[in-house]
């Protein structure tokens, strides 16, 4: 890979876009290279979580890359947009959950990177933004769809049509960030959260994070009746006869 490092340990995937000359943003062949690397650590079996970062101590990811968008016509920027998109939903329908670890500017694309992982911890440098309206495009890998879901319609109306920088604190004060840690223990805190979800049944795991996503936009009644018949299903599985079997005979579950 030319612009990922690759790194498994210790149940981790660790994802790091390396390409610091331009701030990790993203042209074809970085978002290409990460639906790969994606798609490697979904199918590895040593691997439970991945942890997404950026490179260096100044970006996570500073969006899409702009000069390679300043040459594109509507038939490039529909392949690119799509391509983002796609990436987005591989991050979004992972079966195992990413952690996306901020560390300085995700802006535009990154941000919108940042909005498919399952949970995000921002170092007290992060900044996040929406700033396509300032470039005279709009976000095309899902900030209009994801931002709402996440902060509310209001919050996200403002976010993306002032392209304000939004800090780590107002991150976390609009519940855009589980946490903001200093640089230093980014990692550490990202670790932290994975090793606790290693512990438990990665298949329990995968159908949790897939009822919550399945059932957003659904009834109450149409999400209670999918999550009620995944919850049955489970209790043909091994792993749910092994974490119930281990409660009662007193001793920690053996899921991995
Ligand atoms: N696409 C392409 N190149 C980018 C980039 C992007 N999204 N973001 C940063 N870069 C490049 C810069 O062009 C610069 O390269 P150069 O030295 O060859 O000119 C390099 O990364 C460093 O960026 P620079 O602007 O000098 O750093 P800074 O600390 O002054 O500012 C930012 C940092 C993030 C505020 C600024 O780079 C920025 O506004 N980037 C664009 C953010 C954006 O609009 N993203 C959404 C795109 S849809």
């Amino acid at each position: 890979m030319k612009y990922l490092l690759l790194e498994t340990s210790e149940g981790f995937g660790f994802i790091t876009i390396n390409r610091p000359d331009s701030l990790n943003a993203m042209n074809s062949d970085v978002v290409n290279e990460l639906e790969s690397a994606l798609l490697q650590m979904i199918a590895n079996d040593e691997v439970g979580v991945i942890i997404l970062t950026g490179s260096g101590d100044k970006a996570f990811v500073a969006g899409a890359d702009i000069k390679a968008m300043q040459k594109m016509d509507p038939e490039k920027a529909l392949a690119f947009g799509k391509s983002g998109q796609k990436m987005t939903l591989t991050i979004e329908n992972s079966p195992k959950p990413v952690i996306a670890a901020v560390n300085g500017f995700a802006l535009g694309g990154g941000c919108e990177i940042s909005l498919a992982c399952h949970i995000r911890v921002a170092s007290e440098n992060a900044v996040f933004g929406q700033p396509e309206v300032l470039l005279g495009i709009i976000p095309g890998w899902g900030g209009t769809q994801r931002l709402p879901k996440i902060v509310g319609t209001g919050i996200a109306n403002e976010i993306i049509t002032t392209g304000s920088q939004i800090s780590a604190q107002e991150a976390y004060r609009i519940g855009l960030v589980n946490h903001v840690v200093t640089q230093d223990k980014l990692m550490d805190k990202c670790k932290e959260i994975g090793k606790k979800i290693l512990k438990n049944g990665p298949n329990a795991i995968a159908k949790s994070l897939n009822c919550i996503h399945e059932s957003f936009d659904k009834s109450i009644e149409a999400g209670l009746e999918y999550e009620v018949n995944t919850f049955a299903d489970l209790f043909e599985t091994e792993e749910t006869k092994e974490g119930l079997t281990a409660f009662v005979e007193k001793r920690p579950a053996n899921f991995r």
